[in-house]
């Protein structure tokens, strides 16, 4: 063996006799030791445990109480039950040509995104049945075995691929989730050997929803603008003609414990903005609003959309990136589809000239490539967006 890994083998070999892990998980370790993707320098920042950290689908199967590291600690809590949000429905074929309904449906936006941070978009010109395609492909995905999924599991110090949460540092508590996360635009940055082969329709199933909603984001970048009776340009304009876009699909198993453990710790997202497609019937998502945790119900073939904390910036505070976290259950798994829009990244953003006022000073400074700073707050439970408040 090599020389440097074979402490950590040794390791292995023992917790695998006091049966801290089973077999197949040791030998599935070992190979992941493989000196190619092993990277020495994130080993001496984690510990043993992090190591042997399993997909979160694995660790519900074993069945048993679940892992300490899971364990939510923040102070917001995991009531048993919360209050339903009305979040607003948006029409989106009324932003689309010169419909009399377009005034309406404006203010009903601009009231959506500056209250609650997201809206329930329908008419967004994509068929039922090519979104139940969109779930489909991802769930069965997620229901091969480990093996098949292993072949796309991303490396250790990456985040894209499948696998569970990155861990950065030795306190962050684990989220229950594994994910399937995958870079589509710009095209040239793919990484299509970590896009799944099975099923078959994968790749062009996420190829063409994401082709719509490249289309979609503009439409809604514009009826934001216009909203605010501003230029109608003036947030695509920083957002940019080679804007990027990350598709991460993620599944919630079962959770033995959800009253102790969330699926997805509080945060906003570093987006400008973000689709999510719910699962068809499995609620889980909650936004926090005027300080307090609101489910978000399902609307079965609507997308929601969400602010995210660049177009929060753009506007000057103006629409609102909500925070916002999922819950667990013990009965039934979930699945959801988040895509995540961002400005291209050498583009400058900041707050709109037009919205900095002697009423509304200006909020936050001009920033390039945002979301670099995202992970690594995320994961010390930080927002980002404050390190750019002035
Ligand atoms: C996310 C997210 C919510 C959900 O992926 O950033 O907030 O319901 N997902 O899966
Ligand atoms: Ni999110």
């Amino acid at each position: 063996a090599n020389p440097v890994l074979l402490p950590h083998l040794l390791y292995l070999k023992k917790a695998a006799k006091f049966n801290e892990i089973n077999s197949t998980d040791y030998t599935n370790l070992v190979s992941l030791l493989n000196p190619a993707s092993f990277n020495h320098n994130l080993w001496k920042t984690e510990t043993m445990d992090e190591l042997l950290s399993k997909r979160v689908q694995e660790l519900a199967s074993n069945g048993g109480e679940p892992p300490e590291r899971y364990i939510y600690r923040g102070s917001d809590g995991i009531a048993p039950s919360f209050p339903l949000l009305e979040v607003p429905v948006v029409d989106l074929s009324c932003f689309a040509s010169s419909s009399p309904l377009a005034d309406q449906e404006l203010d009903k936006l601009r009231l959506a995104i500056s209250s609650c941070g997201c809206f329930q978009a329908i008419n967004h010109g994509m068929s039922n049945s090519f979104l139940d395609q969109v779930r489909d492909v991802g769930k069965t995905f997620f229901a091969l075995p480990t093996e098949e999924k292993q072949k796309y599991s991303r490396a250790v110090d990456d985040t894209e691929g499948y696998g569970n949460d990155i861990v950065l540092s030795e306190h962050q508590t684990l989220d229950w989730t594994d994910r399937l996360y995958l870079t589509v635009n710009p095209e040239d940055q793919r990484k299509l050997k970590l896009w799944p082969k099975n099923p078959e329709s994968f790749r062009d199933v996420l190829h063409e929803y994401t082709v719509n909603l490249k289309i979609l984001t503009i439409l809604v970048l514009k009826a934001m603008a216009k909203s605010l009776n501003l230029e109608e340009n003036c947030f695509f304009d920083q957002y940019g003609e080679e804007a990027s876009m990350i598709a991460r699909y993620n599944f919630y198993p079962p959770c033995p414990r959800p009253d102790l453990i969330l699926g997805i710790k509080p945060h906003a997202d570093g987006s400008a903005i973000t689709f999510l497609l719910q699962d068809e019937e499995v609620e889980g998502l909650q936004v926090l609003k005027d300080d307090q945790w609101f489910n978000v119900p399902l609307v079965p073939h609507a997308l929601l959309i969400n602010v995210g904390d660049q177009v929060e910036i753009m506007s000057n505070g103006m629409f609102k990136s909500p925070m916002h976290r999922v819950v667990t259950n013990s009965e039934r798994e979930r699945m959801t589809l988040a895509v995540f829009c961002m400005p291209e990244a050498d583009i400058e953003i900041g707050p709109v000239e037009e919205l900095v006022t002697e009423e509304r000073p200006r909020m936050y400074k001009k920033i390039k490539n945002f979301v670099s700073l995202f992970f690594q707050n995320y994961q010390h439970g930080k927002r980002p967006i404050d390190t750019v408040k002035l």
